[in-house]
């Protein structure tokens, strides 16, 4: 079985780039030119902290971009990059 493919969208910069099911979070970032802060790259330091939505008006989960691959079985995945923490 071949791959889904994803579309995902960074905001606030509103970059929609083209991704496959399971490939990691940080490299479809990398691709479309955004940076996601990092740290330990391990899942410790929360640094790299994002939410995202898996479809239009779900519920915003907040995921760790070190640990996260894009889900199976979406067709889009909305991710809002997270500039001015507040913890
Ligand atoms: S880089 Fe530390 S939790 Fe992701």
């Amino acid at each position: 079985m071949s791959s889904m493919a994803v579309q995902v969208r960074f905001l606030p910069e509103d970059i929609t780039v083209t991704a496959t099911e399971g490939e990691p979070l940080l490299q479809v970032a990398a691709r479309a030119g955004v940076v996601i802060p990092t740290g330990c790259l391990m899942g410790s330091c929360h640094a790299c902290v994002v939410d995202w939505e898996t479809q239009p008006g779900a519920e915003p989960e907040v995921v760790r971009a070190c640990l996260s691959a894009i889900p199976a079985g979406e067709a889009t995945l909305t991710i809002h990059l997270y500039h001015d923490p507040t913890w």
